[in-house]
């Protein structure tokens, strides 16, 4: 392997369109990779290691002191990280920043890139600074497009499958799939909720109630319709499913009042298919599927969200110039 001097890897946040909370206990999920990205450039030398000209602190760049330790990489480095991304709002800027870590800091000791690897190490820097985490963000942020998560692998067609991540008791299949073009628009709360404290909430409910398990598995099963739905481009099932996914996150008790104050507004706009939280929810994010999506959006800000149109991104991790 003949090391770089320096490496530019850039990596897409996502949507979560199904699947959210229950993916980490083995069950399906479906997202999307959308256009705005997390770019970290990694330049081997000055003393230590600096993250944007600041050494590094455990306290502020906890992925990054993972992806280190993780990746092997222990000699001098300065990384300049900037992101399209914001943080903790459901859109996967923690896996978008792992994922790009990672692919510069591999270039950087010369490794060949090997998007399966970056996978593995982006999940593991995850799980270990969260204390828990399912491989979905870090898959589909390495992979791009539309990506299923399955405890299996799938032969349905539409689908291909990538690679295998395990964890404890849990395996999971990732697949690319293609999808619809989907009229989707994402909006945020404007609060910031950290997903460590969200899985962690949802860890101890499914720990002690067998209800709340009941509920993770219904979220499965919704997923999987999910996906067929959008195979038959029925994009009404589709908002249906998202809707009743949305219901089920409330019932485990990641829902907050302003999240669903949007998502209920999004429902009622004129040719809306649906609407649910996305990622880790308690803040955060929304996701609505919508005839007019445009007029979405405009109602969403309309009431202070900030919203956008998705716009996918069928690229994954990049190595930059
Ligand atoms: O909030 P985000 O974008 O980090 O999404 C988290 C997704 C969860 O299913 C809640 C956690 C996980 O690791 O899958």
């Amino acid at each position: 392997m003949v090391a770089a001097p320096r490496a530019h890897a850039s990596a897409p946040g996502k949507i979560i369109l199904f699947g959210e909370h229950a993916v980490v206990y083995g069950q399906p999920s479906l997202s999307l990779a959308i256009g705005k990205r997390t770019h970290v450039e990694a330049e081997a030398g000055g003393a230590g290691v600096t993250v944007n000209g600041h050494p590094l602190d455990p306290a502020y760049h906890a992925y990054i002191v993972q992806a280190l330790r993780l990746c092997g990489a222990d000699g001098p480095v300065r990384l300049q990280t900037r992101s399209e991304l914001p943080s903790a709002s459901g859109v996967g800027s923690s896996a978008a920043l792992s994922v790009a870590t990672v692919a510069a800091l591999l270039r950087l000791q010369g490794a060949p890139h090997d998007p399966a690897r970056v996978a593995e190490l982006a999940f593991r820097t995850e799980f270990e600074t969260q204390g828990a985490a399912s491989p979905n963000d870090t898959t589909v942020s390495t992979a791009g497009g539309g990506v299923l998560l399955a405890p299996k692998r799938s032969e349905a067609p539409g689908t291909q499958f990538l690679w295998e991540l395990r964890r404890g008791e849990h395996a999971w299949a990732a697949h690319r799939v293609e999808l619809p073009p989907l009229p989707l628009v994402v909006a945020t709360t404007g609060r910031r909720a950290k997903t460590g404290d969200q899985v962690a909430k949802v860890r101890r409910f499914v720990e002690h109630s067998g209800f709340a398990r009941d509920v993770v598995a219904e979220i499965g099963r919704i997923t999987l319709e999910g996906v067929d739905a959008l195979r038959a481009h029925d994009l009404k099932r589709v908002g249906h499913l998202m809707n009743r996914n949305h219901e089920c996150l409330h019932t485990l008790g990641v829902d907050a009042p302003d999240l669903h104050r949007l998502v209920t507004a999004a429902r009622n706009i004129r040719g809306a298919y649906g609407a649910k939280l996305t990622g880790a929810g308690g803040g955060g994010s929304l996701i609505a599927l919508a005839e007019d999506p445009e007029a979405v959006r405009a109602a969403l800000e309309a009431l202070g969200s900030q919203a956008l149109v998705v716009r996918p991104d069928p690229d994954g991790v990049r190595l930059e110039a």
